[in-house]
């Protein structure tokens, strides 16, 4: 009797519960009329009189364990429960430090902005690609110096997979696919393969834009460029545009704006001239539409493409091209 009242009050004191349910099993399995400790008390009637008050204390001492222990795990439980009560459910939260855009993203959305007003809607293409959209299709002849590794990064032993030197090899995959009238905007980066300084680096990022329909002339492409200029850089701005060279239009221009530093009176900024240039565009060569089988005699179009990293500087003059790829948070705080 007296072991088996040592071996029950071991068990006792080891008992845990993690629910109310729990702690009501283990009350009935010792405590309830025919639990184990009850059994005991019935027992205890064929205990030998000199041993009654003995193991009798004993007896009691257990059931009071017992009891005990019972109410300890209820409590315990009770506690826990309204600990989760006093988490306050409704407090906002620690707030997280919002990060800013990066500069190029900010102009490239201002860029959107502008041109969605005018219908231009976004496409993209992909930044490995291969001769034909990049330079074939855009009317480059087989010996232009673009083709060369000195300018375009190939992929080793594939002359013919390159990464692309300007999204105007999106523009080809549109025109591919998608009948006139044409009116998008291909943002992308474009990698050339130059000596990284502040003013070059091997990638950069550019939008490029292209319009196609029937009658399309270089006076709407004139007064696209104006409103986009005076959107970008304001009311005052003047744009220029200079006779120049691109294999995919014919004719083609480079455009500048007035220099808004000096006012278009000169300085060290607009080299005295009291222009900056901006970017290149023209009328989309015909051989460029009748290579992506679009009848050169029924449309017509224009192009142009800009660097979102000139424009950038031009409206923040960050002095060294580097900083755009360098993601130190001291730099990219400050466009907030
Ligand atoms: N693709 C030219 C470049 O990367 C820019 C351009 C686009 C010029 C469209 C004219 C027309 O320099």
């Amino acid at each position: 009797m007296k072991e088996k009242i040592k071996h029950l009050t071991e068990i006792i004191n080891t008992l845990s519960a993690k629910s109310n349910d729990e702690v009501e099993a283990l009350r009935i399995k010792y405590l309830s009329k025919k639990g184990e400790i009850s059994e005991l008390f019935n027992e205890f009637r064929t205990v030998s009189n000199d041993q009654k008050r003995e193991v009798g204390q004993l007896l009691n001492k257990l059931r009071d364990d017992a009891q005990n222990k019972i109410n300890e795990l209820k409590t315990a439980l009770a506690e826990t429960a309204s600990n989760i009560e006093k988490i306050d459910l409704t407090r906002t939260p620690d707030t997280i430090p919002f990060g800013t855009r990066h500069p190029l993203s900010l102009v490239k959305n201002e860029i959107f902005d502008i041109f969605s007003r005018l219908g231009f809607v976004a496409a993209e293409g992909p930044e490995i690609e291969d001769d034909w959209h990049v330079f074939g299709s855009l009317n480059f002849p087989p010996e232009h110096p673009a083709r060369d590794m000195q300018d375009t990064f190939f992929i080793e032993r594939h002359p013919d997979i390159l990464l692309r030197t300007h999204t105007s090899s999106v523009q080809t995959r549109v025109m591919m696919k998608q009948k006139p009238p044409i009116r998008i905007l291909c943002p992308g980066r474009v990698y050339r393969n130059e000596a990284i300084s502040a003013r070059a680096h091997c990638f950069f990022h550019q939008v490029e834009g292209l319009y196609i329909d029937k009658n399309v002339s270089f006076a709407d492409l004139k007064q696209a460029l104006l409103y986009f200029a005076k959107e970008m850089f304001g009311e005052n701005t003047e744009i220029r545009l200079r006779p120049s060279y691109f294999p995919f239009t014919e004719p083609s221009a480079e455009m500048d704006i007035s220099c808004d530093l000096c006012g278009g009176k000169g300085c060290s900024f607009c080299k005295n001239t009291g222009w900056v240039e901006i970017l290149g565009c023209g009328m989309v060569d015909p051989n460029v539409l009748e290579n992506c089988n679009i009848d050169s005699k029924v449309y017509s179009g224009y192009a142009f493409g800009m660097g979102i990293e000139r424009i950038t500087n031009l409206k923040y003059r960050v002095k060294d091209l580097r900083m755009f790829s360098e993601n130190d948070i001291r730099f990219l705080n400050q466009f907030q």
